[in-house]
């Protein structure tokens, strides 16, 4: 393989992302209490496996090695979530000292080692005595979220200075209330709707609240938009669908973020279940309080059609009804996923059209069957392609002017992949659960080596 020589901009931010839920396991340890993703993954069922968080990467008891990964790797910058059962055990009760105690050392640890932390605040585990009030369904999520975020920005306002609000409120409503496929497991497409829309307000609520506890704070929100192809020969009822189904995957969330309203015809096109009383006078100028950046993690484009006379037309989607997915084009990766570079500087120099805001690619990567060879070594080079292949999509767009300031490898380590549970590797680091030994794969050494050459090293 040739060698990858692009460089990108003096400042991009090099980094690798996780999650709490992923990686920390130490589930019952220091007051952390369940959240909707114990629950879910302890019901049969629900994940491969039946695997759970409960002892993940165990990070929590091995920040400091895990740091020092990061360092050797060369990273600039880590992005990890927080989990909010920590901090808030009941969800909105008093703040537990012991939770907010881990972030502290492990922020502390980041800087020792000259790496910026960025921090979400809510990557899916939603303490489970929230759930029990209606989490996501009930509007007062709002300002659980707000007061959790003025606990957490309070304590690491100091030495944080990225915040992101949300990770992609996509999952955390249609892919959780909707499809049934996340926490907390619902099948309810007007729930889904809510949900989304309580996400949102939450965000909006918690904007101002970062700044009161962080002046000259950075915030963001996660998105996870994919660019969506109808049938190359396609008519006007696939047209129609791919309307409908960028709606549903990306309108619901760039319409009121950033320009303060639902995206045309998505209103009209979920009528039949709802009058949208959820929206309330004054929500969507909250939604919409200016961000200083957008985080984009993308990993694959979206391929529907129209159904035709006779076929199902029954879609769990918002709006949706009528829309069929395609199956992806190869090559795959072992998610199923298709492998497109294209699709994916398309959706980035769109969420840059669409939000007005300077660019982090907040997660992108890919899972394949991962082993550790004879020689101890992890060699994975369709890895390898596809960070080259995409960060080269990136460079170009850079070229043609797209405000760029970061990339975040999705994952720094093997992780429990949700519903997939631990089956599926996105890391440039291999973990073998059973000893917890850590091995930068061949990506990792090759990503190291991409960041070493960049111009000002
Ligand atoms: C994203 C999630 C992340 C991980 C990757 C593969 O949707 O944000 O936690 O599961 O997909």
């Amino acid at each position: 393989m040739e060698t990858f020589a692009r460089t990108f901009p003096d400042g991009f931010l090099w980094g690798a992302a996780t999650a709490s839920y992923q990686i920390e396991g130490a589930a019952a340890e220091d007051g952390r209490a369940p959240s909707i993703w114990d629950t879910f993954s302890h019901a049969p069922g629900n994940t491969a496996n039946g695997d759970t968080g409960d002892v993940a990467c165990d990070h929590y008891h091995r920040v400091a090695e895990d740091v020092a990964l990061m360092r050797d790797l060369g990273l600039d910058a880590y992005r990890f979530s927080v989990a909010w059962p920590r901090i808030h055990p009941e969800g909105d009760g008093p703040a537990n000292p012991l939770g907010v105690g881990f972030y502290d050392r492990l922020v502390d640890e980041l800087l020792r080692a000259g790496i910026q932390p960025v921090v979400t605040l809510y990557h899916w585990d939603l303490p489970q005595a929230l759930d029990d009030r209606g989490g996501w369904l009930n509007r007062d999520v709002a300002e659980w979220f707000a007061d959790y975020a003025a606990t957490v920005v309070g304590a690491l306002g100091d030495r944080v200075r990225h915040w992101t609000t949300l990770n992609e409120p996509w999952c955390a409503s249609v892919l959780s209330y909707a499809i049934g496929e996340h926490a907390p497991g619902h099948r309810d497409t007007l729930e889904s709707m809510v949900a989304a829309h309580h996400l949102m307000l939450a965000h909006g609520t918690a904007v101002p609240v970062i700044r009161e506890h962080c002046p000259g704070a950075e915030v963001s929100i996660t998105l996870n938009p994919t660019h969506v192809w109808g049938p190359e020969d396609g008519d006007d009822l696939d047209a129609d669908a791919v309307r409908r189904a960028d709606n549903a995957l990306n309108g619901l969330f760039f319409g009121p973020i950033f320009h303060g309203a639902y995206p045309d015809g998505f209103l009209d096109d979920t009528a039949h279940l709802t009058d949208h009383a959820y929206v309330r006078d004054g929500d969507l100028a909250a939604i919409s309080a200016p961000l200083d950046n957008l985080g984009v993690n993308n990993y694959f484009p979206t391929r529907v059609r129209a159904a035709r006379a006779g076929e199902d037309r029954t879609n769990p989607m918002p709006g949706c009804d009528g829309v069929v997915a395609e199956p992806p084009h190869p090559p795959l990766t072992a998610m199923g996923w298709e492998v497109s570079p294209e699709s994916h500087r398309l959706i980035v120099e769109r969420s840059a059209r669409e939000s007005g805001l300077p660019i982090y690619v907040t997660e992108n990567g890919s899972a394949w069957d991962d082993t550790v060879a004879a020689d101890g070594a992890v060699h994975d080079p369709e890895r390898v392609a596809y960070l080259r292949s995409h960060l080269a999509a990136l460079a170009d767009a850079v070229d043609d002017g797209l405000d760029l300031r970061g990339y975040f490898a999705w994952s720094l380590l093997d992780n429990f992949e949700w519903a997939y549970g631990y089956d599926k590797r996105f890391g440039i680091v291999h973990v073998d659960y059973s000893t917890q030994r850590r091995t930068v794969k061949d990506s990792g050494r090759e990503y190291a080596r991409i960041i070493a050459m960049q111009p000002g090293r």
